[in-house]
């Protein structure tokens, strides 16, 4: 860790799983996080804790998290709100991410909050968590643009990932959700926030694949500074409260522009590959993932 130039944080067992179609069976889920933290993901975000009727994918949270042993604690757990964080404090999880929406749509849709109610929610929860210890992360979803609402202006944007930033984070996610933001807007967006006091080493980005933008656009962040980036595995994913978007940046796509760049990872890509490939299997399904399938191969 202490030799990585980078630091990729994987959300293949959270991001990519809760948008199956099929439930992947939950021993597969533990073995697929080992297998990510064997191939050098230093961080492997392993589940939510929403609501399982809104996310069914992921209702065996509790049992994937002791599945895993002491280690499944460390892992990063996505909470919405109190009830959330209890069922996290209950397995003694130390790593949360918070999810908030720049549009008020999406707010709707994906918290059944408004904009501003969202904030009610985080609030307690964030507070209670770090009383506890816990560090918090969080996303701010919608940013380079919504379904339903079309273009966010970069000021709406800022100011609620400020607003959740402020909460208590430790990092702020800038997540393009429908995967239609561009480079030129992924350095607008990224000028705002240090403009606004949030530097780029408290900024990660999230980018979904959706328009073949992902690569470009972290590419685009890691010139302007940004250190952290979220991806998944064999590009798995999407959102299920966003029906257009598709997965997220593959981490396989993501380790070989770094290679290329003499960027240190950690990552063993081949091990990566090999985890993709037996997940593809389990899904019954090839990988999305141009690298994977060019080494898978090979
Ligand atoms: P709600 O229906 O308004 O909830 O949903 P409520 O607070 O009115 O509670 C209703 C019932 O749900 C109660 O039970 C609660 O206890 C229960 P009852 O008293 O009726 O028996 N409940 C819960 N149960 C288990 N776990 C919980 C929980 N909370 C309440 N945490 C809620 C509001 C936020 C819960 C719901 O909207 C929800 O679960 N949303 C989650 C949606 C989701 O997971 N979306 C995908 C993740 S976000 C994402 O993918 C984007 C990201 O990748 C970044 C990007 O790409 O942009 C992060
Ligand atoms: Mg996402």
């Amino acid at each position: 860790p202490g030799d990585r130039d980078v630091t990729i944080y994987e959300v293949g067992p959270r991001d990519g799983l809760q948008n199956e179609k099929g439930i992947v069976p939950v021993a597969a889920k533990a073995e697929f996080i080992t297998r990510l933290v064997a191939a050098g993901l230093p961080i492997v975000e392993a589940t939510s804790f929403v609501h399982p009727k809104w996310v069914p994918q992921l209702a065996d949270a509790a049992e994937l998290i002791e599945l895993l042993g002491p280690d499944g604690r460390k892992h990063p757990v996505l909470v919405p709100n109190e009830r959330g964080l209890d069922r996290a404090l209950e397995l003694g999880c130390e790593h949360l991410a918070i999810f908030g929406s720049a549009t008020e749509t999406f707010a709707r849709k994906n918290l059944n909050s408004s904009l501003d109610e969202q904030f009610a929610m985080f609030e307690p929860t964030v507070a209670r968590a770090r009383a506890a210890g816990m560090d918090v992360r969080a996303y701010i979803s919608m940013c380079f643009g919504d379904p339903w609402e079309g273009a966010v202006p970069v000021d709406q944007v800022v100011a609620v990932g400020k607003r959740l930033f402020d909460l208590g984070a430790s990092q702020l996610s800038l997540g393009d959700t429908i995967g239609v933001g561009t480079t030129g807007q992924v350095g607008a967006l990224l000028d705002a926030f240090n403009a606004a006091g949030l530097p780029d080493d408290v900024l990660a980005v999230h980018f979904h694949d959706t328009y073949g933008q992902a690569l470009a656009n972290a590419y685009a962040a890691w010139q302007h500074g940004i250190r952290t980036f979220d991806a998944s595995a064999g590009g798995l994913g999407g959102c299920p409260y966003a029906e257009s978007a598709t997965g997220n940046l593959a981490t396989e796509d993501l380790v070989w522009m770094f290679r290329g760049l003499g960027v240190e990872t950690g990552v063993d890509l081949d091990a990566l590959v090999a985890t993709s490939t037996w997940m593809a299997g389990v899904l019954g399904k090839p990988s999305v993932s141009r690298v994977v399938t060019a080494l898978a191969g090979s």
